[in-house]
């Protein structure tokens, strides 16, 4: 596929967003359009690419609205290395925890991961051919393609450059032709064959690493980790295993040898600073005057001075090599009902140039959101219910008076947005959660009736609605 191919463009953004997110149309608009800035600056020259900035957003939204969603479903949109992260899990450097660094090693882990996939994609049907006929060798040595220690020279449609002493009669190409069908077919996998594994001794840092606490300390224990691995001579040992297990093995080392690994890694840094999206979330909860409510806690605001560097330009060690994050586009997203943007540190709201507003949730959102979306929480009820024979259904006038209901609640009490359709929903299903598969099967319909008898009291009781809804 070619790039142009891959990457979306603003309005096919928006329909994967529009699959399970409602409404929010400034917000998909702005993400859209950033996210296809990145592949307009790529097709510039070099000169004009390096000044080119990405545009970092802002979202502002108050809770349960879809700030968080919309993260979730661009991490679906392909081709582009994406991590979420809460701004609340990391501290100051110097501090105990996770220093902002670790989110550019994240999301070279992540771009590592897609670029692998594609390479098993592009090479995995090759390399389960060669470990096919590998395999072959082993079983029926007689009939032996490969040479031996070369490897896998030769073609089997080459026959003038046959690198063994072997006279390749009828016979025998007719018998490797026979067991070659039976392997594919999956008839010998029960037998046992001896093949040579390669062992890497694992260095014993592994042990630590696994601790938090190195980071920390500034000790770069993966790169030290890779290069004392790189120094321990692998070892070749024999194994007796099943057919099945070497046809694994077997593709895993060829897998190995067709894949560059140092080529995939450098590939995986250069997506990671041209494509990579970083989307921090909760990060009005480390603006000043949130914490200033909820206790001291000075290295809040150390984090955001943390983040400058990183938002601005600059480069971070990770164990595949350094990164540099000038043209990572950064999403940060956040209610900001106790603090506001501007309670940010100044450098760092200047870091963020766009900013959209989440639009508040309307009974007709709470409609289409309970039905629409692909994980919608009818679809969820229906489905887990059906596990056990109940035919759930919902009629429209029951969708709409808990959209109702769920609007009313947000209005009295608490604003929670959608999450609100959660507890309520929660409520209603109660009964039928409870009762199915034993007292109840088959069709179970739930009208605008029954809503009103499971939500109505509760909403009127102060008490109740306080703790249940
Ligand atoms: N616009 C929407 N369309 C579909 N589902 C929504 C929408 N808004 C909220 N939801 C649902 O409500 C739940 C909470 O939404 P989300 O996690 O996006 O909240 P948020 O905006 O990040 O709030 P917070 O500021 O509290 O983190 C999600 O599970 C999601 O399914
Ligand atoms: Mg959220």
């Amino acid at each position: 596929m070619s790039e142009q191919q891959r990457e979306l463009t603003p309005q096919q953004i928006v329909d994967e967003l529009d699959r399970y997110v409602i409404g929010q149309h400034k917000a998909k608009r702005a993400v859209a359009i950033s996210l296809r800035n990145r592949y307009r600056r790529r097709q510039l020259s070099r000169e004009l690419r390096e000044d080119i900035r990405p545009k970092n957003l802002l979202l502002i939204g108050p809770t349960g609205v879809g700030k968080t969603e919309i993260a979730r479903r661009i991490a679906n949109i392909s081709g582009i290395p994406f991590v979420k992260v809460e701004a609340t899990k990391f501290t100051e450097v110097g501090y105990v925890g996770r220093d902002v660094d670790s989110m550019v090693r994240d999301l070279v882990e992540v771009s590592m991961s897609l670029l692998r996939s594609q390479k098993i994609e592009q090479v995995g049907p090759k390399a389960r051919e060669r470990a096919h006929e590998k395999l072959l060798d082993i079983i029926y040595p007689e009939g032996r393609r490969y040479h031996p220690l070369s490897g896998y020279e030769k073609s089997s449609g080459d026959p003038g450059n046959l690198p063994i002493d072997i006279e390749e009669t009828d016979s025998v190409s007719a018998k490797r032709q026979q067991l070659s069908e039976e392997l594919r077919k999956g008839e010998l996998d029960e037998k046992e064959v001896e093949i040579d594994v390669n062992e890497q001794a694992t260095p014993v840092v592994e042990v630590f690493s696994s601790q938090t606490g190195f980071e920390e300390m500034g000790i770069n224990m993966q790169g030290l980790q890779s290069m004392l691995g790189n120094m321990l001579p692998s070892r070749q040992r024999r194994r007796r295993v099943k057919v099945s297990e070497a046809r694994e093995i077997m593709f895993q080392e060829e897998m190995h040898h067709l894949i560059d690994q140092e080529e995939l890694q450098k590939e995986a840094l250069c997506l990671a600073q041209e494509s990579g999206v970083i989307f921090l979330d909760e990060i009005d909860k480390i603006a000043s005057s949130f914490t200033s409510k909820s206790g001291p806690d000075v290295s809040r605001e150390g984090v955001q001075r943390d983040l400058l560097p990183l938002v601005e330009g600059t480069s971070v060690m990770t164990k595949y090599g350094i990164v540099k994050t000038d043209h990572i586009l950064f999403f940060a997203a956040g209610a900001f009902n106790v603090s506001k943007p501007s309670d940010l540190i100044p450098e760092l709201q200047g870091r963020f140039p766009v900013r959209v507003e989440f639009d508040a949730l309307k009974v007709e959102d709470f409609k289409r959101i309970l039905v629409e979306p692909q994980n919608a929480l009818t679809r969820q009820y229906r489905a887990l219910l059906e596990v056990d024979g109940l035919e759930v259904e919902f009629t429209t006038e029951a969708i709409e008076a808990i959209a109702r209901f769920a609007f009313q609640a947000n209005a009295d009490y608490e604003n929670i947005g959608a999450r609100r359709l959660h507890t309520i929903m929660e409520q209603l299903m109660e009964e039928a959660a409870f009762d199915a598969p034993q007292k109840l099967s088959g069709s179970y319909v739930i009208d605008e009736t029954r809503v009103e008898k499971a939500i109505a009291p509760l909403l009127k009781d102060h008490d109740l609605a306080r703790f249940i809804l």
